[in-house]
Formats: structure tokens, C-alpha cells, sequence
């Protein structure tokens, strides 16, 4: 495993972190004995970095982390995520009584008395115009129930917006090769600022694995199943916004362009690596061959333009 800087935040995180929401809920049945043993092998792999959230199973991705640290000795950085418990998403919601409330809950999900990063989950673009929403959570630090802050967000400008406050230090959105333009447009300002990245959905919730195919069939409580056309949340979280179909096509196309001994996944993986203001991908695990799958991928040797653009 490689480690990179987390913007200004003086934690070295590994290239590959795990993404907790599917070890939670949402992405079909899952056994907590299989998520326990996938969350083992991304330490064993050298994974220090978990996402997760409030909602993921409500509670239950975070309670699987408490686990998973009482049986572990090595330090994991958890980033927990607030704002999905609101019925609707306003700016209003974001007050300071629920803002705690839901700290506390996470605070006891993860059996921690301090949180290490807070994340505001996807907040109405309005709630960027809102200093007193980060005063808030600037007085949860001086408190001590949070380390630290960053925001989730659908849009690369609310990126550029978020970044804007002084002590966001990190910002996690899309990013992988069906959508680049966070790339274009805020890396450069992030780096600037010294904010790291996380970089989510980046296997394209599992089309850049290139194990989907036109008749893959998906459970019922699975997003990709039910969110298809954004029925459920946001339309850009599921396949990473791309048509099922179109993104089929698209996959047989990268497929040729695979080095010898590399899977598709470390492939989409690596490509993300590849741009330094990026700090971590935070790829989905759910079974533990899945996780050593994609820790292998920062081993893959860099990718050249001229392999990329054959
Ligand atoms: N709003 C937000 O803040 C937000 C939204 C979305 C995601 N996230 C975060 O980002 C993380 C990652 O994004 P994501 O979970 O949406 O999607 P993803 O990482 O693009 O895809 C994950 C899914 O792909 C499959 N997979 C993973 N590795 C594989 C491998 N090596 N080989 C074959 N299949 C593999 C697994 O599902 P199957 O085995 O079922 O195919 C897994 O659940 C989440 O866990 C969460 O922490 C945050």
C-alpha cells in the first residue's frame, strides 16, 4: 500500500481506502461475517482510512467499524458523514440541535468519545452560502466531539464553493473515467488550498469492474436496481450517473486497453491514482477478495497516454 497526504489534516492515508456504505445496506443482502472479513483484509492490506456514514444501515456500517477497531491495533481514521437523516434536504435542516444530535449518534455507533472527520452528506447547494452551517461545526471541533470537517458533494461547484471556508479540509466527490470533470475544473484549486480529495463511486458502483453485463440482475434493496433513474437519491451515485447500457459499451472498450496480469478494477483504480491532487479512491468493498483486489491496485505500473489513448 502507498500513503498519501490528506490535505492539510497531518494524516497520511492509504492510496485505497474502503468505502463502507454497501457493508451497511443498500446494495443488497449483506452478511455482517463477511463484511467483518472484508473490513479485516483491507487492514491486512494496509487500508488506515474508512468512510462511512450515519445512514449506511443506519448504524450499522459504523457499528461494524467499532467493531473492526476494538479488534484491530493499528490507528484507522474513520470519516462519518451527517445530513441524510433529514426527511428532506434544506438548508434549515442543518441547525445546530440536529447537527449534535446526529454527532452523538455516530459518537455512540462508533463507540468513540470524538469523531476523527465529519463530512456533510450531500447538502443542498443553498447551504453553501450559509457560513453559520460551518460555524457550527467549527465550534464541534473547538468542543471536542469532532477532529476535523470536510463535505460530500454532488457537484463540482459546490466543491469550489465548500473550499471557499477555511477549515474544510477535505472534499469527497465522483471521480473515475466515465467522469472527470472534478479533474478539470477543481483539482488545481484544491490543491492550492491544500484540501484532499476523496474520490468516490470509483468503480462506477461496479461497471468498471467489467463484471456487469446487459442481464445482470440486482436485488431489490439494491440501488442499482431501484435508484436507476435517481428514484431514491441523487441520479449521479448509481453506475456514477452513466446509462447502464452506454457504460456496458464504454467497459469493452477499456477492456482492450488492459495490461496483462491487471484486473479491470485495478485498472479504473489506477487510473484515479494517476492525478496527484487525489488523495484516496474509496472503492466499495463487500467480500474480502473484492478488497485485495483493489489494494493491488497502486502496484499497477503508472499509465501512460499513449496505453489510455490507443
Ligand atoms: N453521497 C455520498 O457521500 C456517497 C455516495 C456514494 C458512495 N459513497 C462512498 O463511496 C464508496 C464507494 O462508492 P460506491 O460504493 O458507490 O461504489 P463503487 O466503489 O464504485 O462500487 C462498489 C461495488 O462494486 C463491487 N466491487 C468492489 N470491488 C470489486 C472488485 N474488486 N471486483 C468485483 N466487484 C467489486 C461491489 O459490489 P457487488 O459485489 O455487489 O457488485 C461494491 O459494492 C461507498 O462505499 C461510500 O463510502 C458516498
Amino acid at each position: 500500500m502507498h500513503y498519501r497526504a490528506l490535505g492539510r489534516t497531518g494524516w497520511k492515508v492509504s492510496e485505497i481506502s474502503f468505502g463502507a456504505w454497501a457493508i451497511g445496506g443498500a446494495w443488497g443482502q449483506v452478511s455482517d461475517e463477511e463484511s467483518m472479513a472484508a473490513l479485516h483484509k483491507a487492514i491486512d492490506c494496509g487500508v488506515n482510512f474508512i468512510d462511512t456514514a450515519d445512514v449506511y444501515g443506519n448504524g450499522r456500517s459504523e457499528r461494524l467499524i467499532a467493531r473492526l477497531r476494538k479488534e484491530r491495533k493499528e490507528e484507522i481514521i474513520v470519516a462519518t458523514k451527517a445530513g441524510r437523516r433529514l426527511p428532506q434536504q434544506t438548508v434549515e435542516g442543518y441547525s445546530r440541535q440536529n447537527l449534535l444530535a446526529w454527532i452523538d449518534d455516530s459518537l455512540r455507533h462508533l463507540s468513540t468519545e470524538r469523531l476523527d472527520l465529519v463530512q456533510l452528506h450531500c447538502p443542498p447547494t443553498a447551504l453553501y452560502s450559509c457560513p453559520e452551517v460551518f460555524g457550527i461545526l467549527d465550534d464541534l471541533v473547538r468542543d471536542g466531539k469532532i477532529r476535523r470537517y470536510g463535505v460530500s458533494v454532488e457537484k463540482v461547484e459546490e466543491a469550489l464553493k465548500a473550499i471557499e471556508f477555511p477549515n474544510v479540509q477535505t472534499v469527497q466527490i465522483i471521480f473515475n473515467c466515465f467522469r472527470q470533470r472534478p479533474a478539470e475544473v477543481f483539482f488545481a484549486k484544491a490543491k492550492e488550498k491544500r484540501v484532499g480529495i476523496l474520490a468516490r463511486v470509483p468503480l462506477a458502483s461496479g461497471l468498471l469492474t467489467g463484471k456487469l453485463r446487459r442481464d445482470s440482475a440486482f436485488a431489490e434493496n439494491d440501488h442499482r436496481n431501484f435508484n436507476r433513474r435517481g428514484a431514491a437519491f441523487d441520479v449521479g451515485e448509481t453506475f456514477s450517473g452513466v446509462d447502464y447500457e452506454i457504460g456496458l459499451t464504454a467497459v469493452e472498450e477499456i477492456r482492450k486497453l488492459l495490461p496483462a496480469g491487471v484486473s479491470m478494477s485495478q485498472f479504473a483504480l489506477r487510473w484515479i491514482l494517476m492525478f496527484d491532487a487525489v488523495t484516496c479512491a474509496i472503492p466499495g468493498g463487500k467480500r474480502a477478495e473484492q478488497v485485495v483486489d483493489n489494494c493491488r491496485a497502486p502496484d499497477v505500473p503508472a499509465l501512460t497516454r499513449r496505453r489510455w489513448q490507443r
